[in-house]
């Protein structure tokens, strides 16, 4: 019987936990396939004492025996991808016959990486505090049908690529940003090499495989990127990322009809962070937030930035389920609050004309927006070697029913800490 895919992603700004539980939940399929963005993202494993930062590559990779797809909404750096997976090469993991990459993937160039920074730069104030990594530019390429993709490799290449970098010297000049020859030379040289290795990977029509394989009765596990709040559409616009990161990502990016959509995983952290500029209502910058982000290590995988901290955001987590049809929910991180006296819980928004809202508004963009917060007992316990729910303290079993019932949904799986041991899978 043609089965269904899954889809785990994200539901607040990004780096809830996505890889960890991506890999926790791997023994479960067969396929795991990422739907959207590139290496803007960063998403940490932790298992026998190593830990691994993956960007392109889908989190399914360290698990035994499965296909991991980078599929035809992500955009790829070649030359990223390929210091990506030398690196897990080298460190004993089999990829080549794992690894398949779709052909309608966008490629990212090395001028692409350079408008991103002459981009921010022209936005002074209001810049969005990218990764840096071409995503916005490479997106745009392919909106603006000017893309190249993987499976332009295979043709012709040499003049589609020269024709792509003249373009967007152009563009860098307009900007004030022109590169240097032997800057760009250097680049253009690495970055055709990385093409070279490219090209020795299994090259697919991903959107024929996955549904093949549901066709089959295989198992797939979509993995989103970034998070909710990041995405296009119905993020906090215009500080988000250039994909669409929601379950109707899944779709677009793998070709996935929607009524093939199975159970889809939300994934949360029991509080709130945010990488980059743009609103976050419930953002603490008092010693609260601070603390937060010394236990919860609350630094970018990716650029080491410091994550802004703040209380879990429920009106953005209800809007995050509704947008993304969540059928099950994931709480990760909930040992960061191990030892606080009290919680906070966002509940409603006071806006700025005095409205109290549940509801997510058209925009939180101005300041003005407070957040109206239920104040919940901490539990002070050290919960990060528990293996069962039922060694769980009475206030957080209360914490786990609160959100419960405020989100309507059921929590199914909690991260008691960074290991893939640390995941408690709750009886249903
Ligand atoms: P992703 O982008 O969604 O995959 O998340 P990131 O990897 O960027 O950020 C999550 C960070 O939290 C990583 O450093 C993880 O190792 C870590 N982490 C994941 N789950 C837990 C948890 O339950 N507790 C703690 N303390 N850390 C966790
Ligand atoms: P993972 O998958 C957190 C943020 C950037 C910036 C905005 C746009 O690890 O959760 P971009 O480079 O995409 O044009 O930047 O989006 N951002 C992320 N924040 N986690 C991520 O990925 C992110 N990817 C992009 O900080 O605010
Ligand atoms: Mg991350």
């Amino acid at each position: 019987m043609t089965k269904k895919a899954d889809v785990l992603l994200g539901l607040q700004w990004g780096d809830e936990g996505k890889g960890k539980v991506v890999d926790v939940l791997t023994p479960r399929y067969d396929i795991v396939a990422r739907f959207q963005g590139g290496p803007n993202a960063g998403h940490t494993l932790e298992f026998e004492g190593k830990k691994y930062v993956l960007r392109s590559i889908p989190s399914g990779i360290f698990q035994q025996g499965q296909i991991n797809v980078i599929g035809g909404g992500v955009v790829l750096d070649p030359v990223l991808f390929r210091g990506e997976a030398l690196e897990l090469e080298n460190s004993g993991t089999a990829l080549r016959e794992r690894l398949k990459i779709s052909k309608k993937a966008h490629l990212i160039l090395p001028t692409h990486r350079l408008l991103d920074a002459a981009l921010e730069k022209a936005k002074g104030d209001t810049r969005i505090g990218t990764t840096g990594k071409g995503i916005g530019p490479t997106y745009t390429d392919k909106i603006s049908r000017s893309g190249l993709r993987v499976g332009d490799i295979l043709e012709d290449f040499p003049a589609k690529y020269a024709k792509a970098r003249d373009r967007h010297i152009k563009r860098l000049e307009s900007l004030g940003e022109k590169p240097d020859a032997a800057t760009l030379e250097k680049l253009e040289k690495d970055w055709l090499e990385a093409i070279e290795y490219l090209r020795t990977y299994d090259l697919i029509d991903s959107e024929h495989y996955v549904n093949n394989a549901l066709k089959e009765g295989k198992q797939i596990l979509c993995e989103g990127a970034q998070g909710t709040m990041l995405d296009v559409d119905f993020g906090s616009y215009p500080y988000v990322t250039s994909s669409n990161t929601v379950t109707a990502g899944a779709c677009t990016g793998l070709g996935l009809a929607p009524g093939r959509i199975g159970d889809v995983f939300g994934i949360f952290k029991a509080y709130c962070t945010r990488v980059g500029s743009g609103p976050f209502p419930t953002e603490l910058h008092d010693a609260t937030g601070a603390r937060i982000r010394d236990l919860g290590h609350e630094y970018g995988a990716v650029t080491g930035r410091e994550r802004r901290c703040g209380w879990i955001d429920l009106v953005a987590l209800r809007y995050a389920i509704m947008i993304n049809g969540v059928t099950q929910l994931i709480m990760m991180k909930s040992d960061v609050l191990d030892d606080f006296d009290t919680i906070k819980a966002c509940t409603h928004y006071r806006l700025p004309d005095g409205t109290v809202t549940d509801c997510m508004p058209y925009s939180i963009d101005n300041a003005g927006i407070e957040p109206v917060y239920d104040t919940l007992p901490g539990w002070h316990t050290d919960m990060t070697g528990f293996t069962s729910e039922s060694q769980f303290p009475k206030e957080f079993a209360d914490y786990i029913a609160y959100l419960e019932k405020q989100l309507e949904t059921p929590i199914t799986i909690i991260s008691i800490g960074p290991d893939r041991r640390q995941t408690i899978i709750r009886q249903k």
